[in-house]
């Protein structure tokens, strides 16, 4: 498979390491052979029909800051040009997310989709503000549409609801999405200390960006919340839709009583038809949401299989990469490989 990367950030360098390492085990196990033949990030990209050398391009990108650098690098605005005119069979996106206007992925992904490119994206942005348009636009133009990173980094909710639970319906998905309010939550838990406090650490210690509006208001939340309900249950439905609250009014003594009753409070997302949430939840104390630290989990409720719930890591460069290869393994099966 010819592979095109539009965004060459943690995940981009992270699946490309993954590439390197694991390309034996690929061609062993999956008859899959992958050729990067192109990579853009914000300045510009670099092109190589034969195959980019990764090992050598991750030196000089993480040396430099820029795939321009690399030998053969162009600078400028470069992405559609690349998309348009480089043979590829996959373009994937990893750009950053705007969840206002879905750019610069959307339109990167459009491209690619009317290119006759199949799409692999992690970018929340274009799932959020145009969901539905771009899952007829890969099937009027007979491409393969994937973003199971989208939602949960490593942990596959949409492979698992789609393929695996495929003969259930879906009557409510239940998550906890968000790694950075999850430690803030955890924490406060442990240590009885009061959000302002956790927050201020969290930033310290890079787990919560320099502005964590979009986590602490549970917009990040509500994002992933809207992608599985049109994802996964049917709906057209749009971020405003989400009742939302977030966590930054949530104190220590909250969490002491709820700990004293057999609960802990959780950042909680619902879905289910007709009523989309978000907002801090009791959940009782073992139950497969109350997870700690980072982690993320999901819990699907189900006419035939009742309960299922699953954890994992919600990001990270090599564990979201499980994700981002497993869509192209799974596009490589679909195509017949
Ligand atoms: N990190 C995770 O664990 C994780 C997990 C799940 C989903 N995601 C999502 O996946 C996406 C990528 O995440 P990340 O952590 O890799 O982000 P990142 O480190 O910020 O990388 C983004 C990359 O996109 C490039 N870029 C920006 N504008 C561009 C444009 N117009 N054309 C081409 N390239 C452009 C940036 O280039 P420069 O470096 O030149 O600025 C950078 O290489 C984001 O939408 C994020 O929300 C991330």
């Amino acid at each position: 498979m010819r592979v095109i990367l539009v965004g060459f950030g943690n995940l981009g360098r992270g699946l490309s390491r993954v590439l390197v390492q694991k390309a034996s085990f690929l061609h062993r196990s999956h008859g899959l052979i992958t050729r990067v033949v192109a990579v853009v990030d914000e300045f510009g990209s670099v092109v190589d029909e034969k195959g980019l050398n990764l090992n050598e391009l991750l030196k000089v990108a993480e040396k430099k800051g820029t795939v321009v650098a690399y030998k053969g690098g162009k600078r400028g605005k470069l992405a559609l040009k690349v998309i348009d005119d480089v043979e590829a069979d996959v373009v994937y996106d990893l750009t950053p997310t705007n969840i206002k206007t879905g750019e610069p992925g959307l339109t990167h992904i459009k491209r690619a989709m009317r290119e006759g490119k199949h799409v692999i994206t992690s970018n929340k942005g274009p799932l959020v503000v145009a969901f539905r348009e771009l899952d007829s636009l890969a099937k009027r133009c007979g491409v393969e549409f994937r973003y199971s990173a989208s939602v949960g980094g490593a942990i596959p909710v949409v492979g698992l609801a789609k393929k695996l639970l495929a003969g259930n319906e879906i009557h409510e998905i239940r998550g906890v999405l968000n790694g950075t309010t999850n430690y803030i939550l955890t924490r406060m838990s442990k240590e009885g200390a009061p959000f302002e406090v956790v927050l201020r650490e969290a930033k310290e210690l890079g787990i919560a960006e320099k502005d964590p509006t979009l986590d602490i208001e549970g917009i990040d939340t509500a994002c992933k919340i809207t992608i599985l309900a049109n994802s996964l249950l049917g709906m057209n439905a749009r971020l405003k839709e989400v009742k939302r609250a977030g966590i930054a009014r949530v104190r220590p003594e909250a969490i002491r009583l709820a700990q004293e009753a057999g609960y802990t409070i959780k950042l909680i997302g619902i879905a289910k038809r007709g009523s989309l949430e978000v907002g801090p939840k009791l959940v009782p104390l073992g139950h497969p949401l109350a997870v700690g630290g980072t982690l993320n989990a999901v819990t699907f409720k189900l006419d035939l299989a009742r309960e299922i719930s699953i954890t994992g890591f919600g990001a990270g460069p090599k564990e979201t990469s499980s994700s981002l290869l497993g869509d192209l393994i799974d596009i490589h099966r679909t195509l017949g490989g």
